[in-house]
């Protein structure tokens, strides 16, 4: 074989979460729900919340740090730092990545945001292996991360109760070992570009006194749209993604959803005829917290044993946009 054959490893990881707990019956006393409600309709059981701070950048970097500890590099050797969020902490500049780059001291590495929401880290982990894959970069860190509890009206019950903060992080790494990033799908219907969004404080409405009292600068929600689709996206995207490999469902061993609401991952579970078992699933604990809830969640699965060498992992994003994005990636460990 070729020994120019040059291949993607995801080479560390790590996490960070805010210290503050809050439990759905702790949410009772302050929103119009209950405990029975939320985890009916989602299976969130309590999330993190940011308290002063604690920001997106200081999350990202805690998971960074963390990440390349266990790759054994330091942040010398970064050549990109990439940080897929929504919820950077400055609302249109420096990119947290910027920040996040200072805070490590990554000299040499150059620093981006990403945003595709919750496809974010997703999106991010397919764009950052193409500079890996062409030989362009050795080390790329890739985090995903949110401080979303910032854009919630704390007045609107149907959206309050559903989202978290945290950050999750991966060190990919150039290698001769096969494996790594097999196939992806990236995806877009901005036709559904109101179903999910902020209306306020960008370039379509800048911020004025009216639109901080009209609470426009926190996020919408159409829910039974999102939740349709969903449910029909992430089986098509997953399907379509496992094909460009030559895979089918039955190969995967472990399937890592966007973790929004365990009745939108049991019903893509169900389509795509797949055992639960095989399905990682954290939303309990930490609710949505969009782009970082795919690094958070593969994190605790390395970290509790669930992959090993050799093992098939699809990891599937979807949200605002709307937006989709699915990768298949075999383990090297
Ligand atoms: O990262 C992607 C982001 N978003 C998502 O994945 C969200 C997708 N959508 C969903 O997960 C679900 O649509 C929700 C969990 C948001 C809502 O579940 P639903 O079964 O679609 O409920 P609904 O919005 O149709 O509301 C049902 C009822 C309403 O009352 P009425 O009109 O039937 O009397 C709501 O007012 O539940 C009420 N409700 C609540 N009740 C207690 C809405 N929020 C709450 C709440 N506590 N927090």
């Amino acid at each position: 074989m070729s020994t120019n054959t040059r291949y993607v490893r995801i080479a560390g990881w790590g996490k960070a979460l805010p210290r503050e707990s809050v439990t759905n019956a702790a949410l009772e006393g302050r929103v119009d729900t209950t405990d029975e409600w939320i985890r009916a309709r989602t299976g969130i059981q309590e999330r993190r919340i940011a308290g002063p701070g604690e920001t997106t950048s200081t999350l990202a970097t805690e998971a960074a740090t963390a990440a390349m500890q266990r790759a054994g590099i330091t942040a010398e050797d970064l050549d990109l730092v990439m940080v897929a969020t929504c919820t950077p902490d400055y609302a249109s500049m420096p990119s947290t990545a910027s920040l996040v780059q200072d805070a490590l001291h990554a000299r040499r590495a150059g620093a981006f945001d990403l945003n595709a929401v919750c496809s974010g880290f997703v999106y991010a982990l397919a764009t950052a292996s193409q500079f890996v894959l062409s030989g362009a970069y050795r080390n790329v860190l890739v985090i995903g991360a949110e401080t979303f509890t910032r854009i919630l009206d704390w007045q609107d019950r149907s959206t309050c109760v559903l989202f978290g903060d945290g950050a999750g992080a991966v060190v990919l790494q150039s290698t001769e070992q096969p494996g790594g990033l097999l196939s992806f799908v990236l995806g877009s219907d901005g036709s559904g570009a109101c179903s999910l969004y902020v209306p306020a404080g960008g370039s379509r409405e800048p911020t004025t006194a009216e639109t901080v009292a009209e609470r426009k600068h926190y996020v919408k929600m159409q829910g039974r749209e999102v939740f349709r689709f969903a449910t029909r996206i992430v089986p098509e995207s997953v399907s379509q993604t496992l094909d460009r490999a030559g895979l089918v469902p039955g190969d995967i061993d472990l399937l890592i959803p966007h973790q929004a609401n365990v009745r939108i991952i049991d019903a893509a579970v169900k389509r795509l005829g797949i055992d639960e078992s095989k399905v990682f699933t954290n939303v309990q604990r930490y609710g949505n917290t969009s782009a970082a809830s795919i690094p958070l969640a593969l994190c605790e699965a390395l970290d509790d044993g669930l992959i090993v060498p050799g093992d098939l992992i699809v990891m599937a994003g979807f949200g605002a946009g709307l937006s989709w994005a699915t990768a298949a990636w075999r383990w090297q460990g």
